[in-house]
């Protein structure tokens, strides 16, 4: 990586923390279909879902027992990029802002791994892309448009499950983006550097 990219990484780094943050508690108290507990399958529920889908071509509103692995993959291998990336050390020129508060094997092993994590979250990227492309070119299911806005008009009312959406209140949403933001905002600017 060039060096005059890393002031650009540094700052992509603390916003992606800041959306991860936001994703776990909106997955805590957020809108129904955001919530771990909701979607988070079982082993039997997910074993149960596979074999309705094979045999009858369910779907649900929010996101199905197989996506809710690809999503506790990206939220687990993205945690560990960014948080490895807190204490690693390029050895010349940038360092995480916490990197003072660990020991500097610890330092090294994280930042080995925030390396060789970076190519996990390349494999699971294409994954995903794969997917999205099976879903829109053999499935025939747009799945972008409801994964940025939250609403999904292909459903079919015969084969879908009912789950029906809970919205939270705009305040809510707010107090936790704020919340999101101010702690990458406090790591990296008052508690580390
Ligand atoms: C989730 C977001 C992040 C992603 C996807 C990411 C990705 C990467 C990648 C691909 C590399 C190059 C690894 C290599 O040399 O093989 C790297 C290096 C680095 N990242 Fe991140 N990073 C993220 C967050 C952060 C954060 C929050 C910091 C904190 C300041 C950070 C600090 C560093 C440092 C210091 C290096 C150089 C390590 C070295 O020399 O091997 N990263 N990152």
């Amino acid at each position: 990586m060039k060096l005059e990219n890393m002031e650009i990484h540094v700052i992509s780094g603390a916003c992606i923390l800041g959306l991860l943050i936001f994703r776990v508690l909106w997955g805590i108290w957020g809108a129904s279909t955001a919530q771990f507990h909701r979607f988070i399958p079982l082993p039997l529920t997910l074993f149960a879902y596979l074999r309705a889908a094979a045999s009858e071509g369910m779907q649900r509103i929010g996101h199905s027992p197989i996506a809710a692995l690809s999503v506790v993959a990206m939220l687990l291998a993205l945690t560990f990029q960014a948080l490895t990336g807190l204490v690693a050390d390029d050895d010349v020129y940038t360092t995480g802002p916490l990197i003072e508060y660990v020991e500097s094997e610890f330092s090294e092993w994280a930042t080995a791994m925030h390396s060789t994590n970076s190519d996990v979250l390349l494999g699971l990227m294409a994954l995903h892309i794969a997917a999205i492309l099976f879903y829109k070119f053999v499935k025939k299911r747009r799945l972008v448009k409801p994964m940025i806005s939250g609403y999904s008009d292909d459903y079919d009312p015969k084969t879908t499950i009912e789950n029906p959406l809970v919205e939270r209140p705009i305040a809510l949403f707010l107090l936790t983006a704020a919340v999101s933001a101010a702690i990458p905002y406090a790591i990296f600017n008052w508690v580390g550097y």
